[in-house]
């Protein structure tokens, strides 16, 4: 089988996403999502994100045969995220998928998140070289991975010890009264405003931490300095300068995650580092992470912002490599992990 028809489902988090990719091409990617469910909490409430799956799981599977112009019929695999993610958010697609595999008798494949953010890029840039580093930031991951083989060989080199990176901007946002979720709107405001006005601290870049948490992130004091610096503004009774503040945080987030990225591809030895994950559309990230990239002689990869936010067409993308590699499928017996190590790229 050599373009195998892949359908994958992805319910880690608050996206219901089926995506079907032929090989390496993507034919559609249907995304249901309950954000605006979230929205008044200020943050991805579960049970919520659960019901929200059950509810558009099967409209969303049709949606994306519909568009792609396939039948079920002439799936091949089903590919599923099995992990990390919210619990019960995951068993609804593992559940699917199982079902769906089932009732079509093709292999199952149940397959690691963060891997599959990896994975995703093959549909618009073509092969990963092997190896590529990967640096993945969203609202629930912060990762630096060294990836010989996005299909079974993914070795952490460092992540976030505290907050990840888009849960950061998430909360400094709410500090500086801007919608959830929160990224978004910092990117934009911060435009407006001076990058250098406020020295806010860079994590675990210490001397001290490079040796200790050389390649680890750490976000939850910079967010607290953020919140006390608008609060001493606010007993000063001065009016904040929201601008400033938002892209004094931002430059401090984004310089942190590309020179410690840039570093490791040089001491590894990796020519290529690809940007997954929501933050990935953030323009200030993109931009400071071409410019050092380009003068360490690293090659930039970064899906689009539609490919880069949680979406079903990651995990096709990976289950179709993983049968053109000739992997061997999971079981029927396939759990859900939410706290499924990255190296574990297939349950
Ligand atoms: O990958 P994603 O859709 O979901 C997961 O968290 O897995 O990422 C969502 C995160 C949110 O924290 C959101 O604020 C952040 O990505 N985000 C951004 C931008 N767009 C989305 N952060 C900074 N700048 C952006 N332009
Ligand atoms: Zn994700």
């Amino acid at each position: 089988m050599s373009e195998p028809l892949v359908l994958g489902i992805e319910t880690s988090c608050d996206e219901t996403g089926v995506g079907l990719v032929r090989g390496r091409t993507l034919l559609f990617d249907a995304i249901a999502s309950s954000v605006d469910q979230h929205a008044r909490f200020g943050g991805v409430v579960p049970e919520v994100a659960s019901r929200a799956h059950l509810e558009a799981m099967v409209p969303t599977v049709e949606r994306a045969c519909r568009e792609a112009g396939v039948s079920l019929d002439d799936v091949d695999a089903v590919s599923v995220t099995a992990g990390p993610g919210l619990a019960g958010a995951l068993l609804v697609g593992v559940a699917a998928a199982k079902a769906l595999a089932l009732g079509l008798g093709v292999p199952l494949y149940g397959v690691n998140h963060l891997a599959a953010h990896v994975a995703v890029d093959v549909v618009e840039h073509g092969p990963l070289p092997e190896p590529t580093m990967g640096l993945l930031v969203s609202g629930g991951h912060s990762n630096l991975l060294l990836v010989p083989d996005v299909t079974h060989d993914i070795r952490s080199l460092g992540a976030t010890i505290d907050d990840a990176a888009g849960e950061a901007f998430d909360k400094v946002a709410r500090v500086l009264g801007l919608p959830f979720p929160g990224g978004p709107h910092i990117d934009r405001v911060a435009r407006e405003g001076d990058k250098v006005a406020i020295d806010f601290p860079r994590g675990l870049t210490s001397g001290r931490d490079m040796q200790r948490h050389r390649f680890d992130y750490s976000f939850s004091g910079l967010k607290t300095a953020v919140a006390r610096w608008v609060q001493a503004c606010a007993d000063a009774g001065e009016p904040v300068p929201v601008a400033d503040v938002a892209a004094s945080f931002q430059e401090a987030v984004v310089d942190v995650l590309t020179r410690k990225a840039v570093l490791a591809c040089a001491e590894h030895g990796v020519e290529d580092l690809l940007i997954g994950g929501g933050v990935a559309a953030n323009s200030r990230l993109r931009a400071l992470a071409q410019e050092r990239c380009d003068a360490a002689g690293v090659r930039l990869r970064v899906p689009r912002p539609g490919l880069c936010t949680d979406n079903g067409a990651m995990v096709a993308a990976l289950g179709a490599q993983m049968v053109m590699r000739g992997r061997p499928p999971s079981g029927l017996d396939l759990p859900a992990d939410s706290s499924q190590p990255v190296e574990q790229v297939r349950s």
